[in-house]
């Protein structure tokens, strides 16, 4: 159905010396149930970008990275042929400035580790989106998460947003199960509570309804 879908997965860790490193909670289990699922439904070929995880799907091209900056290059160097374009990393939004070669020494009481932005892959994405492509894009939000998600589609040029309110009633990082709403540009549902393999199956009930309308026409 599908000539190329692209998915990123997992968490980036971005290095500061040989031992030490940042990162997030990130467990890439939303990310592995998407590729299965498109397996499973025979949906075409699946390039699995991924930061480091156990949770490495089967039957599927594994390019494994591990820092912001690596995952861009291998996103960059495949977007443009994929049809569905799928973004479930939970990329490090900042890097350590300076990489220290020998293992930093404990020093004074407090020090200070410079940071820097990392390039936003699903913004360049959105920005160099192919006519016909599906791209779709998560959140975690914790306050005004509706204002935000809209603004992140719009901002984005996303074609769906998966978005997850964080909060003590729903820490979904690193859980099986899972709520979250899905935001389009012109409106959004809320999926009741569930597992993240059920999640993965209405993500994929929704890409295919979008795609079906795109090869009806619609822009
Ligand atoms: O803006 P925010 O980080 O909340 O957006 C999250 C979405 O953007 C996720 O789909 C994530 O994979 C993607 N992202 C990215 N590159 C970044 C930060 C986020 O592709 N540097």
């Amino acid at each position: 159905m599908f000539s190329l879908i692209l998915i990123t997965s997992g968490p980036t860790i971005e290095p500061i010396d040989p031992v030490r490193f940042l990162s997030n909670r990130s467990s890439g289990l939303t990310g592995y149930h998407l590729a299965m699922e498109a397996r499973a439904r025979g949906l075409g070929p699946v390039t699995f970008v991924t930061g480091p995880t156990t949770w490495l799907p089967t039957g599927v091209e594994i390019v494994r990275v591990e820092t912001a900056l690596e995952m861009r290059a291998a996103v960059n160097e495949r977007r443009a042929r994929a049809d569905v374009v799928i973004m479930a990393a939970a990329v490090s939004d900042y890097r350590s400035v300076k990489y220290y070669p020998e293992k930093m020494k404990k020093s004074g009481e407090r020090i200070t580790l410079e940071l820097a932005k990392n390039p936003d892959i699903l913004l360049e994405a959105g920005r160099h989106k192919p006519r016909g492509q599906v791209l779709v894009g998560f959140a975690a939000e914790t306050e005004d998460i509706f204002v935000n998600a809209q603004k992140k589609v719009r901002d984005k040029n996303l074609d769906l947003l998966v978005l997850n309110e964080i909060s003590a009633a729903n820490p979904a990082f690193g859980r099986e199960a899972n709520q979250v709403f899905l935001v389009r540009p012109d409106g959004m549902r809320r999926l009741e509570r569930m597992s993240k393999t059920l999640i993965a199956a209405h993500i994929w009930d929704e890409i295919i309804a979008l795609a079906g309308r795109r090869a009806e026409g619609a822009p």
